[in-house]
């Protein structure tokens, strides 16, 4: 297991402030994703999925909705959650290579920052071999170079201002900060990428990118690219 995965492995990661910090972000990812699905017929795959506790929203707008988390303290807890939902599946990484190749659509939101170029690498090659000839894969939230600290941290107050939890919010950063957050961005590292970089990425994994006009998640410094097999 990867030292990030060890710091989400928790039931409640510290990143979200409180449980409706945590509950209002997976609705908003949730609905995000539902408006990617491209009929009700479709099959969805979310990587890195997290806590997604808003996962039945998607799930009611497809047909059927594979949720991937490495972290295995989080992925029992989702497994408990969606037990006998007849749409979603949950499964560990090791697990999605072998899944038919027949995605409609396939997401990977807010991960690919804790994933070195080679584990990214890997991961775009499987994400193309799962689509469908006509899908898309949704690569969502992925961090420029400037500013990603501050702006993360202006991005979380502003959220939490729109949704009845700045104070939770100011003393969730401190939080965070006082948390192995820091000392891992150091030693385990975070991947920054241009909107130039990752388009060349991800064109060198045999897809056809383009940036969206708005990230899925609230940061609206991140970014989102729309793919499809080139
Ligand atoms: C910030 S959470 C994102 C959760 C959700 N997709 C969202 O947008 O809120 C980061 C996720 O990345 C996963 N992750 C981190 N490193 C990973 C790795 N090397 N392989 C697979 N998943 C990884 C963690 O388990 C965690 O679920």
């Amino acid at each position: 297991m990867s030292d990030w995965v060890k710091f989400y492995d928790f039931k409640h990661s510290v990143i979200y402030v409180n449980a409706r910090h945590r509950d209002v972000h997976y609705r908003a990812i949730a609905e995000s994703i539902r408006a990617y699905v491209p009929s009700p017929a479709a099959h969805v795959l979310d990587y890195g999925c997290g806590e997604a506790t808003s996962a039945d929203l998607v799930a009611d707008a497809c047909a059927q909705l594979v949720l991937v988390e490495a972290a295995p303290n989080v992925r029992a807890s989702l497994t408990m959650r969606y037990a006998g939902h007849p749409k979603i599946a949950v499964i560990a990484a090791e697990q999605a290579a072998a899944l038919p190749k027949a995605f409609d659509l396939v997401v990977m939101h807010s991960v690919a920052q804790y994933l070195t170029q080679a584990e990214l690498d890997r991961l775009l090659a499987m994400f193309r071999a799962l689509l469908k000839p006509d899908g898309l894969f949704v690569l969502g939230d992925v961090v420029p170079p400037h500013i990603a600290a501050p702006a993360a941290a202006l991005a979380l107050l502003r959220f939490g201002a729109a949704n009845g939890f700045f104070w939770a919010a100011a003393f969730g950063l401190v939080r965070i900060f006082a948390s192995d957050y820091l000392r891992l961005k150091k030693t385990a590292g975070l991947s920054h990428y241009t909107e130039a970089a990752m388009l060349e990425r991800l064109r060198k994994a045999g897809l056809k990118a383009e940036r969206a006009t708005r990230n899925i998640g609230h940061n609206r410094w991140r970014m989102t690219f729309l793919c499809r097999a080139a």
